[in-house]
């Protein structure tokens, strides 16, 4: 135990109680005492690097080079991805992949260079393998986008020292999954090249120098933008470089840490010194993915890669309440009310776990909530949906139905001498259901029936890094704990990061089988590459003050770019009371993010905007109506995103990734292609400058047209933030009788615009048409035409000065 150890224990004592806190201490002492006996200990290691190349082996679609020391396959898939794996890795098993592996390119080929080395030469990206082991990925063009240098393993040594006489074969033959060699790969990418993605990280969206973990945690308690790791971490990075951009995705669970250093260029000297990204994991295979382009078609290849985002519901795009701490249903009621009588709109109410009985998972406290699916149903009727909590831990206590139902399916992760790991949670002392077993997944997807039955309508994981609280040492299961890893079998080490993932999974099949023809509505705290197949995410507990609103934009970018489009803040921070600035510039924050929900803790006060005055709420009334009439606006971008991997929240750079100055904008995003919104991230702010993408730009308040690209300033008044529209943007906005219409802003004199509808009736599984209109300035008549030729069949309101 640390100081910094000590500090915490204290700290969670005063927060939870004197006997919670005291579990604490035992549960750590336990983890502890599980590792010690059960995991490999540290002994002499040797290290291996690849040796000299010694031949290759062409197959379809790349081939395998072997060196003295390992091997590398390498094979491009048909979309142009390039996967490279060391050591026999291949792409699967995995739990980042849609499905089957993509089909290889059959079109690529495996030729020899004139450097020793070999060069895979395919229609999108050539890489140049050389004869130790360096792997280039190069444009076509031959412009390098990334210099992997040749991986370094440790391992443990053999008996008899003789540990290299394996050699090249033995290893190639050993399973994937690569075991616990430790290994580090060191990557150079273009002087000008800036980093963004590895998940929800707290400091971007433009990742600076320093060290990222991956291991997703539970702060414990408000993070800020200093915090690292968070709750979802990802071994993804997206680098936008000059050259081009690409992703890099380093298909391993375990615990690792990646260490950045922007390039920087040699003003006058000529002198370059490059961006450099070194990746050490503790484990699994060394095996990773890289897809180049522009970012839309890398989103689109990553998409197709790892799976369409899962559409939310139609209501999960309106306006949500959430906070810990409800009195009881009637309380419910009065919030709801509250909304209702001040004429503001609500779309769902969140149920904390002071909803549960005793804070057991599928329960429901009788005394608060005597009749949930009665209020459920008055609600419903009101347009109002229930969302419940899930937390994995579930209370061990015979007699307790979930625990009993669960210890009868076995589903419970044992440790290395098979007993049930016990943890502690909500509920006291936990037990955890392994979610990487096919088996416990469908059992617990079967629980949601009874949250079903209550009247809720969508799902909020919580707790899943997962969070098992401890005094010291990590808040999380022993790393000893077994998993079942799909029938494979191994540890915490490789499991612990997919648990969050592998929940979703359940959750979302479950509720697939139980209510087959609605969409499901799930978001979850942890969760890993992928987790957008079954729904999006949200900040956790981000810090009530200036700097954590900050984070709750870096989170949205940074995630949208790891290919999971759908997450939002708690507004107003989870922790403390806001200052009723700071909650309103959350809000009107909020109102342009896919997750639009107030939340916070226990003690941090309420969060309606009713609650900060009269001011503020006229002006987050404005900030609701404005969400209000995005709303197709926003459908069409959840449609998009799940079509094309383009995710609602962009940075600024999305279409000209080129322009440095775009790059390193951090506080600003584009809402799909046609809006521009300009947050106030800081107290005071009544202006703002804003850094255009190239074309002409509406202030959609003032209508003041504003030419990019540059830096504008900006009014940003108390009573709303700078929302800029691109001009000839074609936007679906809800008109005054409800039904859609188009807002189009007048082209630019000689040019055109465009935009796209996908309207989505229903909250199943209809295929959505997709709708292409046009815009173009005659004179000073501004024509919307439907491309497909047909009638415009919306109504059509132009807007923007007709000046240029
Ligand atoms: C965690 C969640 C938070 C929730 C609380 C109680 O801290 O991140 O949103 O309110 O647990 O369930």
């Amino acid at each position: 135990m640390d100081g910094r150890d000590l500090v915490r224990s204290v700290r969670m004592i005063k927060a939870v109680g004197p006997a919670q806190g005291l579990r604490s201490v035992r549960a750590a002492w336990r983890s502890r005492r599980a590792d010690a006996l059960a995991l490999p200990r540290r002994v002499a290691e040797r290290a291996r690097v690849p040796g000299a190349a010694r031949g290759a082996e062409p197959q379809p679609g790349g081939g395998v080079i072997h060196f003295a020391r390992s091997s590398l396959r390498v094979r491009v898939a048909a979309g142009g991805a390039v996967f490279c794996g060391w050591d026999g890795a291949a792409p699967e098993p995995s739990y980042a992949l849609a499905g089957a592996c993509p089909e290889v390119d059959a079109r690529v080929v495996l030729e020899p260079d004139t450097e020793g080395g070999w060069r895979v030469v395919s229609e999108r990206v050539l890489v140049v393998v050389s004869r130790h082991g360096a792997v280039e990925v190069r444009t076509p063009g031959g412009a390098v986008l990334r210099r992997e240098l040749p991986p370094r393993w440790w391992e443990r040594g053999s008996a008899d020292g003789t540990d290299d006489a394996a050699g090249a074969e033995g290893r190639a033959g050993r399973p994937e999954g690569g075991g616990a060699a430790r290994w580090v790969q060191r990557a150079e990418v273009a002087a000008d090249a800036r980093f963004f993605g590895l998940g929800g990280r707290a400091h971007g969206p433009r990742l600076r120098d320093g060290v990222y973990r991956l291991w997703n945690t539970d702060p414990g308690g408000a993070f800020g933008p200093g915090d690292d790791p968070l709750s979802l971490t990802m071994p993804v990075q997206l680098v936008v470089a000059d050259a081009g951009t690409h992703l890099v995705f380093h298909d391993n669970s375990w615990d690792g840490r990646v260490t950045l250093r922007e390039g920087a260029e040699g003003a006058g000297s000529g002198h370059d010194r490059p961006g450099t990204c070194e990746l050490r994991m503790d484990g699994g295979p060394l095996r990773y993915w890289v897809l180049a382009g522009t970012p839309a078609r890398v989103l689109q290849g990553w998409t197709e890669l790892t799976g369409a985002p899962a559409l939310p519901p139609l209501w999960a795009l309106g306006h949500q309440h959430a906070r810990w701490g409800f009195a009881g249903q009637d309380e419910v009621r009065s919030v709801v009310a509250g909304y209702t009588e001040r004429g503001l709109a609500l779309s769902a109410v969140h149920l904390d776990i002071d909803h549960h009985d005793r804070h057991r998972v599928f329960t429901v406290d009788p005394e608060r909530y005597p009749d949930l699916p009665g209020l459920a149903r008055e609600l419903r009727a009101e347009g109002v949906r229930l969302v419940s909590i899930v937390d994995p831990a579930v209370k061990a206590e015979p007699g307790d139905a979930v625990y009993e139902g669960g210890a009868a399916a076995d589903a419970f992760v044992r440790d290395a001498r098979g007993r049930e790991v016990r943890g502690l949670a909500w509920p006291g002392e936990s037990v955890y259901p392994d979610f990487t077993d096919a088996r416990v997944r469908k059992w617990w997807g079967g629980l949601y029936a009874e949250r079903l039955a209550q009247g809720f309508a969508g799902f909020w994981h919580d707790m899943n890094e997962p969070v098992s609280f401890a005094a010291f040492g990590e808040r999380t299961l022993p790393r000893s704990a077994r998993h079942a890893l799909e029938g494979r079998g191994g540890d915490h080490r490789e499991a612990h990061n997919v648990y969050g993932l592998a929940m979703a999974r359940a959750g979302f099949d479950g509720l697939c089988e139980l209510r087959p023809d609605e969409r499901p509505f799930l978001f979850s705290r942890s969760g890993w590459v992928g987790m957008q197949r079954y729904g999006g995410t949200w900040s956790g507990d981000v810090a009530t003050d200036w700097p954590g609103l900050r984070a709750s934009l870096s989170l949205v970018l940074g995630l949208g770019l790891c290919g999971v489009p759908y997450s939002g803040p708690d507004i107003g921070g989870f922790t403390a009371r806001p200052s009723p600035e700071l909650y309103l510039r959350w809000f009107q924050l909020g109102a342009f993010l896919p997750l639009f929900r107030t939340h916070s803790a226990l003690g941090a006060g309420r969060r309606e905007p009713w609650e900060f005055g009269a001011e503020v709420l006229e002006h987050a009334r404005t900030a609701l109506g404005q969400r209000q009439r995005l709303l197709p606006y926003f459908e069409t971008l959840g449609q998009l995103a799940r079509l094309t991997g383009a995710p609602y929240v962009r940075p600024v750079w999305w279409s000209t990734p080129r322009d440095r100055a775009l790059r390193d904008c951090e506080d600003a995003f584009l809402l799909g292609d046609a809006l521009l919104v300009a947050p106030a991230l800081a107290a005071g702010v009544t202006r703002r400058p804003v850094r255009l993408p190239r074309g002409r730009w509406y202030d959609t308040a003032t209508g003041r047209a504003y030419d990019g690209p540059g830096q504008v300033w900006v009014e940003a008044p108390l009573s709303r933030i700078p929302v800029l529209a691109r001009a000839g943007a074609v936007v679906p906005v809800a008109g005054s009788d409800g039904g859609t219409e188009l807002e189009v802003w007048a082209p630019a004199a000689g040019r055109g615009g465009s935009g796209l509808v996908v309207p989505d009736a229903e909250d199943g599984w209809q295929r959505p048409t997709v709708e292409r209109f046009t815009s173009r300035r005659e004179g000073e008549r501004v024509v919307v035409e439907r491309r497909d030729g047909g009638a415009v069949g919306y109504p059509v309101r132009v807007r923007g000065l007709m000046d240029g």
